[in-house]
């Protein structure tokens, strides 16, 4: 699987380039994966060519960031999955989102426990956030060993954390 960074049982995980911004066009137009976000639609390609470009840059500049979820065998794209770095609370967010066609066969879970992984080589801080009623959402950073803290943000976003493994 060309330009995996992190690689799972039945997953690769790559930087994301150029020509993924279609795929995230794609990803974000179901209003179903975008209901728990606080993200919408991209009005145009170009929008999630810049938002694809910040993805890029962040990869170079810290080696860390959201990554490409692909197939393993077949290369094809499902979604993505990572870490992204915050300054001000010294520590990574865990993300995940991925087509509606794959939910449900364990990819998050899978993906994530990876990203985790990494984190913890690094000793990296993570934390992150979901609105309560992203059940799926909720459920995935449960299996992963993170727990809810009482803190929502005005968004309705709940903080969970999680205890660095070892
Ligand atoms: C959240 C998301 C990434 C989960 O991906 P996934 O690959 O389906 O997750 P997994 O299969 O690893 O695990 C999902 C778990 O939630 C459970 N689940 C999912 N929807 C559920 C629901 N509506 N009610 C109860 N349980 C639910 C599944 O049964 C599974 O738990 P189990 O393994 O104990 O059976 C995916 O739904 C998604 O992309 N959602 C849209 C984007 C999003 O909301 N991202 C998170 C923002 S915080």
């Amino acid at each position: 699987m060309s330009g995996a960074v992190l690689l799972t049982e039945r997953l690769g995980l790559r930087p994301h380039t150029p020509a993924d911004a279609p795929f995230m066009l794609r990803l974000n137009a179901d209003p179903e994966v975008v209901r728990y976000t606080g993200d919408s639609a991209f009005g145009a390609l170009s929008e999630a060519e810049a938002v694809v470009r910040a993805l890029e840059q962040q990869w170079a500049e810290h080696r860390l960031g959201r990554l490409v979820v692909v197939d393993r065998v077949s290369g094809e794209r499902l979604g993505w999955c990572g870490l992204k770095w915050h300054a001000s609370e010294a520590g990574v967010d865990l993300g995940f989102r991925l087509l509606r066609s794959v939910w449900g066969l364990g990819y998050a879970t899978e993906a994530g426990a990876a990203c985790l992984g990494e984190a913890d080589r690094r000793g990296l801080r993570v934390f992150a956030n979901a609105m309560p009623a992203n059940v799926g959402s909720v459920r995935v950073l449960a299996k992963l060993g993170f727990r809810p803290t009482e803190r929502v943000d005005e968004d309705g976003f709940m903080r969970f954390v999680r205890e660095r493994a070892g």
